[in-house]
């Protein structure tokens, strides 16, 4: 089946099967930042942005996004570098596994909150899951991203 949607802000056309997930489809076009990780909707290491919000690319069919805008890291680099330099001056620096997933998220998450509490953003981020952290570190980062964003 063809499908048609924006990747990256490029419209593309792709070829899928009706039961194919759009982390597939990502992976088979050489998206290699959108990573599988459970496969199962519980580690966020899939997540991309649909229409600007933050989805887990593994529970979305590819042919039900006709039409819409698919943003990975590999359409917002600057701004994912820019994060990155911040979790860097936290020591909070991520792994590449779950590394984009969560720039995703905070992206979306500073387009969505004005002023986010501390909780607003650990419930924002709470689906990006990392074993390897106590999320203080990353917390501070994110803050500060979000302050000097303003
Ligand atoms: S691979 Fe999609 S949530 Fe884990
Ligand atoms: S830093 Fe990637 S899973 Fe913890």
């Amino acid at each position: 089946m063809k499908v048609e949607f924006f990747l990256n802000d490029r419209k593309r056309q792709f070829d899928v099967s009706p039961d194919e997930y759009l982390l597939e489809t990502l992976r088979k076009n050489h998206i290699t930042s959108v990573k599988n990780g459970c496969n199962e909707s519980t580690c966020g290491v899939c997540s991309i942005l649909l229409d600007g919000k933050p989805v887990l690319s593994c529970t979305v069919l590819t042919i039900r996004i006709e039409g819409q805008h698919v943003t990975t890291v590999e359409g917002l680099q600057d701004e994912v570098s820019h994060i990155s330099d911040y979790f860097g001056d936290e020591g909070a620096d991520q792994c590449g596994f779950c590394n984009s997933g969560l720039a995703l998220t905070i992206i979306a998450l500073k387009k969505e909150y004005k002023n986010p509490t501390d909780d607003d953003i650990k419930n924002y981020i709470v689906g990006n899951l990392c074993r390897c952290s106590g999320y203080q570190a990353q917390l501070k980062a994110i803050k500060r991203y979000l302050e000097d964003s303003k």
